[in-house]
């Protein structure tokens, strides 16, 4: 826990767009009429038809149900493209710098808009309408923000699926939608690696039906089998559409986009935002939160795979009108210098990226970043899991000089856009703490059974009320969305979040609190991972759960019983990890595998995960109370068999 406080510098609360005493403004606003305090922010964006009625939400119990602006009309393409185009057709809206450093190019906002038009052409020409589902799975090119923005275009509702997911994977979220449509490459190109998407793609609608047309992006031109009637390539079917194509009038509340995530239990969810309110805060946050100004060069180095992709590569930063880089690559291609390397390239002030990469740099040493420049960085980013106070005083004072603030933003794929994070001319940073919430936004922290703790606490973190960017439903199951966020604390939402808040209000995110785990800032369901072990013939059950990782943040630790007559051995080991890689995808591959002749259950048959965490995590004198177990010698086992002895 560190107790050093940063101050903010007399140079940004000079120039930052919110200074401490506007923060408290704003936030005390937010909360005593939020209904005026919506009114009057909703103005950021355009709309077509003007909103009368600002909100309309309620968290249970009973009723759940979350609008914003609900009566207004408006197209996030026409926010992020043509309303740009008078006064700044000829700025640069997207910079591309690819996998291999030779290769770069700039999008103004005015060829953007000929592209998206071009692309939302080629998308109506294959039946794609208002409300349809459209699955991505692209690398980090440019055409993933055209796809995007083409079928806000139409009003169609796209769903990104990450490359690294496993051609079952993406079959899944194809179903779970009834995609029509599927976006892709030939191949993907990432560390100088082929990514195989075409033929992932392939496998995919092998195992579920329904997808009557195929786009293929050509990225490196490698040779992919293309079935004809489904597939076409982009270039060809844009060389027959013209570059014109007006933005569908869209109802506020009408779906943008559906993200898969993981949550606690079963397959992955469907996380559903909608147009106006999404926009609204995506919007908002990326101007106060990284102080965006006109000119400035913004890097978010996520995948738009990713939450953080949608609303901090795309929406966000192209609703204000900024220019925002997108990377192809990793930080480790062609050298351990590469982030900072493209900062000097293309003049990178704001510079956003996950605790992760920043402890795998750091144990690199300070060399490969001091023999960069980096002097046009202004202000540093962090998002995706907690950061430990020594990396961030190494992200400070090694990358920023001590002279750039870092904004370490919380935030969830629910919630659309940042929730709590500093504000660079308002805020004193504490090293490892999102600090204070964002206008708008009212945290909560409560104890087991939901009672409010205030002042300095520690429990589970609700948001007690809707702010415009949260989701609005499970895709197709509007139960599961009440079941899972608004019915452990009836009346609040709950984040799945553990918090402790300090004396000065600051919150300290302390990692999740249920069954899901944040690998190197990317989110898995150990329910998934689970059922993934147990689909292999040798195998009988599993449980997974996370261990402290120094770099991934958190490793998955896999406790797996063999069926009778197997044995435990080191190639069954890899077998199994190469098993999750191939039904998951490779962030989902286990770092440890223990073979277990039994797991720690209760008499009437439950899993005490709380014992496999305990022994993952080394804390063998914590295991708590292993009296209700059916057979408590299977513990001893456990302990004197595991797997990450320190
Ligand atoms: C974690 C990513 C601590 C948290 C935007 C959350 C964080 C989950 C932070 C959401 C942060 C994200 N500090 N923890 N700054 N940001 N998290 O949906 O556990 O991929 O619930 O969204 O990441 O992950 P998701």
């Amino acid at each position: 826990m560190s107790e050093k406080v940063y101050d903010v510098s007399a140079d940004w609360a000079g120039r930052a767009h919110i200074d401490a005493a506007k923060y408290g403004a704003m936030y005390e606003a937010s909360m005593r009429d939020p209904e005026a305090f919506w009114a009057e922010h909703g103005r950021r964006i355009d709309w077509m038809k003007p909103y009368t009625r600002v909100k309309n939400t309620h968290f249970g119990p009973g009723d759940v149900s979350i609008r914003w602006f609900e009566d207004g009309t408006t197209n996030v393409s026409h926010n992020c493209v043509d309303r740009h185009l008078e006064t700044r057709g000829d700025q640069v809206a997207i910079i591309w710098e690819g996998d291999d450093p030779s290769e770069s190019k700039k999008i103004t906002y005015r060829e953007l808009h000929s592209e998206v038009c071009r692309w939302a052409n080629v998308l109506r020409n294959r039946g794609v309408e208002r409300g349809d589902r459209v699955t991505l799975y692209l690398p980090m090119i440019p055409e993933a923000a055209y796809a995007m923005l083409a079928c806000a275009r139409l009003g169609a509702v796209h769903s990104i699926v990450f490359g690294g997911f496993s051609p079952d994977s993406l079959a899944g979220r194809i179903e779970d939608c009834a995609s029509k449509m599927v976006i892709t490459a030939d191949e993907g190109l990432r560390g100088g690696r082929k990514v195989p998407l075409k033929a992932n793609v392939d496998a995919a609608i092998e195992r579920v039906g329904g997808v009557d047309h195929v786009v293929v992006v050509r990225r490196t031109g490698g040779a992919v089998a293309m079935t004809p009637g489904r597939d076409v390539y982009y270039d060809e079917a844009a060389a027959m559409v013209t570059d014109e194509c007006p933005a569908v009038e869209m109802n506020a509340e009408d779906p943008l986009f559906i993200l898969y995530t993981s949550g606690s239990t079963g397959k992955p969810k469907g996380v559903l935002h909608t147009t106006a309110g999404y926009l609204v805060w995506a919007s908002f946050t990326h101007q106060y939160v990284f102080d965006y100004h006109e000119g400035d060069i913004y890097w978010c180095t996520a995948d738009v795979g990713w939450v953080t992709g949608h609303s901090y590569i795309v929406y966000g930063p192209l609703a204000n009108g900024a220019t925002t880089l997108m990377f192809e690559g990793i930080p480790t291609y062609p050298s351990i210098s590469r982030f900072w390397d493209v900062v000097d390239k293309h003049g990178v002030n704001i510079f956003y990226t996950a605790p992760t990469a920043i402890r795998s740099l750091m144990g690199a040493g300070e060399d490969p970043v001091k023999r960069t420049s980096r002097k046009s960085l202004r202000l540093l980013g962090s998002v995706g899991e907690p950061i430990n106070p020594e990396a961030w005083e190494w992200y400070h004072r090694v990358v920023g000089e001590g002279r750039c603030p870092i904004v370490d933003t919380w935030w969830q794929t629910e919630t659309g856009g940042i929730l709590i994070s500093p504000l660079p001319g308002a805020t004193k940073l504490k090293p490892g703490s999102a600090t204070l919430p964002l206008p708008g936004v009212k945290p909560m922290i409560v104890d087991a059974e939901g009672k409010e703790l205030t002042g300095a606490a520690e429990g589970n973190l609700c948001i007690a009320d809707s702010w415009p960017g949260q989701m609005r439903t499970v895709y197709g199951d509007h139960e599961r969305f009440v079941q899972t966020y608004f019915s452990t604390y009836p009346g609040k939402y709950f984040t799945g979040d553990g918090c402790r808040r300090d004396a000065d209000g600051y919150y300290w995110i302390t990692g999740r609190v249920d069954d899901v785990i944040n690998v190197s800032g990317h989110r898995m369901g150990t329910a998934e991972v689970e059922s993934a072990l147990v689909a292999h013939p040798k195998v009988s059950e599993a449980a997974v759960v996370g261990y402290p990782h120094d770099i991934k943040g958190q490793g998955i630790y896999a406790y797996v019983t063999l069926m009778a007559g197997e044995t435990p051995s080191d190639d069954l080991r890899k077998e199994l990890v190469a098993w999750v890689r191939r039904e998951i995808g490779p962030i989902a591959s286990p770092d440890l595998i223990q073979f277990a002749p039994g797991l720690p259950k209760t008499r009437s048959g439950k899993i005490m995960r709380r014992i496999l965490r305990k022994i993952a995590e080394d804390e063998f004198g914590a295991l708590g109370d292993t009296s209700t177990l059916a057979d408590p010698a299977v513990v001893d086992d456990l302990i004197t068999n595991r797997q990450n002895k320190r």
